[in-house]
């Protein structure tokens, strides 16, 4: 790939596919009052490529949904109470009770769905065949469309979703992860940099999550489109607090605002690759050098979890004993050595080699990482993550994160885990980049966000990567 044009539109062309599809994923605040359960999904071996999948859906008295579309084809039948329905395909607005059914056709809008009832509760069981691993449920984007004056975490959020690959029930980004544990160990000079409790003399017990940087939960590891690759640590502090530090293996965020992002977002969703060149995603990253310096590093596959280097992006402040106050980034740098894999290395890899690479070294020894603060010179930006600071910068060793093993049940374990970058303690406050105080608000969004939706579907790559 000598041609760099060529290069760059096959990099725009990876991040687009990423961005299609339009399966767009359930936006809980879309429904009030109504509850669904998976009951039963099924690949049908008659119909190569499709599944059938059972749910019930229970609507409490006057519960409704916003309008919607529906992956394939569904047939619902009325369990208890009164239910009103209306389909574009099959005509005017009617209530079915107890015993009645009716049939949603492919590409149709359920434009009506909610309990014809204010005092009664109503639930239905509907059965879908659709293509394997789809988004069931599609929310109307004209209904569903971000309210005027709503924030801008808010919007973010709204957006994210809609991203193609997003599953219901898990992270929007990020989703492929593996939860481990271990300890981090302070430094000598750790104590006289901060105040905070875990920077003192004792060690103190840490779960770590790594992760592939995506929405899709079956994303190969050795895809050029997996990065960039996540370390979330959550440090456990006596008195049963506890800090966060979120980093990616990308030194410089993508964009430097929440404002930057957002376009970013819309620019993903927005983008069709049946269309025409300059899609909207490729138009973003083209007026965005560093959005596009992501884009095409990012591609390199590393070797191992334990020989990336994650960086915090983000700058925080530092304060010691005598209240001198210090911004500086978090860098995690693998004490094996960072080691990427060539081209011809990471396709001979299998799909889930990162997971299972990290298993095996955890069976063999403890995954080691040096925890370093690096400190910018005056005149350094400190408010925007897209600026990178040089790496003449003066460093700060802080301790050791030595991971000992992975969890015995880590899809379970992260479904509950929610890191937040401002979840901070006495000695590092936030500085006057105001991205971890937005991310902040996203995150708690996304976490309740995947705690309301049902997972339509359970991987099987990324089942196999967590549970093995
Ligand atoms: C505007 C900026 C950003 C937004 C809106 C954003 C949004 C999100 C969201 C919504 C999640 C899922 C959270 C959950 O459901 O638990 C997430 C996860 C994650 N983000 Fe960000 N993010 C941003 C910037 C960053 C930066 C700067 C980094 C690191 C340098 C980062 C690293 C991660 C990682 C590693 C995860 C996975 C955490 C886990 O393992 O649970 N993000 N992000």
């Amino acid at each position: 790939m000598n041609n760099p044009f060529k290069q760059i539109r096959w990099v725009l062309t990876a991040i687009a596919l990423l961005a299609v599809g339009m399966k767009l994923a359930v936006a809980h605040e879309q429904e009030t009052g109504v509850e669904v359960k998976p009951v039963r999904e099924e690949k049908l071996a008659n119909v190569p490529g499709q599944s059938l999948t059972a749910i019930t859906v229970n609507y409490a008295p006057g519960g409704k949904s916003s309008p919607h579309q529906h992956a394939g084809s569904v047939f619902a039948y009325v369990l208890t109470g009164a239910i009103k329905s209306e389909n574009s395909a099959t005509g005017p607005a009617k209530v079915y009770r107890a015993g009645e059914s009716f049939f949603e056709p492919e590409g149709s809008k359920h434009l009506i769905s909610e309990n014809a009832s204010a005092t009664e509760p109503a639930s239905l069981l509907a059965v879908f065949v659709a293509a394997d691993g789809a988004q069931l449920t599609a929310f109307d984007t004209a209904a569903s469309a971000t309210p005027a004056g709503q924030d801008l975490a808010h919007q973010i959020l709204e957006t994210m979703i809609q991203v193609h690959g997003v599953k219901a029930g898990h992270r929007p980004v990020h989703a492929k992860g593996i939860v481990c544990e271990g300890t981090f160990t302070p430094s000598a000079d750790a104590a006289t940099f901060s105040t905070a409790a875990h920077f003192q003399k004792a060690s103190v017990p840490v779960t770590v999550r790594f992760s592939d940087g995506v929405p899709e939960l079956a994303i190969p590891d050795n895809s050029p489109d997996a990065g960039p690759r996540g370390m979330a640590i959550r440090f456990e502090l006596p008195g049963g607090e506890e800090t966060d530090i979120i980093a990616m293996s990308h030194n410089g965020f993508v964009v430097g605002t929440g404002e930057e992002f957002l376009a970013l977002q819309k620019s993903i969703v927005a983008t069709d690759p049946s269309k025409p060149h300059q899609w909207p995603v490729e138009a973003f990253v083209a007026s965005h050098p560093r959005a596009l310096k992501f884009v095409v590093d990012n591609k390199v596959i590393p070797a191992s979890f334990a020989t990336e280097a994650f960086f915090s992006n983000d700058a925080f402040i530092f304060v010691n004993k005598d209240g001198l106050k210090q911004a500086g980034r978090y860098e995690i740098l693998p004490v094996a050595g960072q080691h990427d894999l060539s081209d011809a290395e990471a396709k001979a890899k299998p799909a889930d080699f990162l997971f299972d690479d990290l298993k095996t070294r955890l069976a063999n020894g403890q995954v080691k990482f040096r925890l370093v603060v690096q400190l910018p010179n005056t005149g350094d930006p400190k408010s925007d993550p897209s600026l990178v600071w040089p790496d003449d910068r003066k460093t700060i060793e802080v301790g050791t994160i030595s991971i000992t093993s992975a969890v015995a049940d880590s899809a379970a374990t992260e479904k509950s885990l929610a890191f937040d970058p401002a979840n901070l303690t006495d000695g590092i406050d936030l500085s006057d980049d105001e991205l971890p105080a937005l991310r902040s608000e996203v995150y708690a969004l996304s976490v309740k966000y995947r705690h309301q939706t049902q997972p339509a579907q359970t991987s099987t790559a990324s089942a196999t990567a967590n549970s093995k």
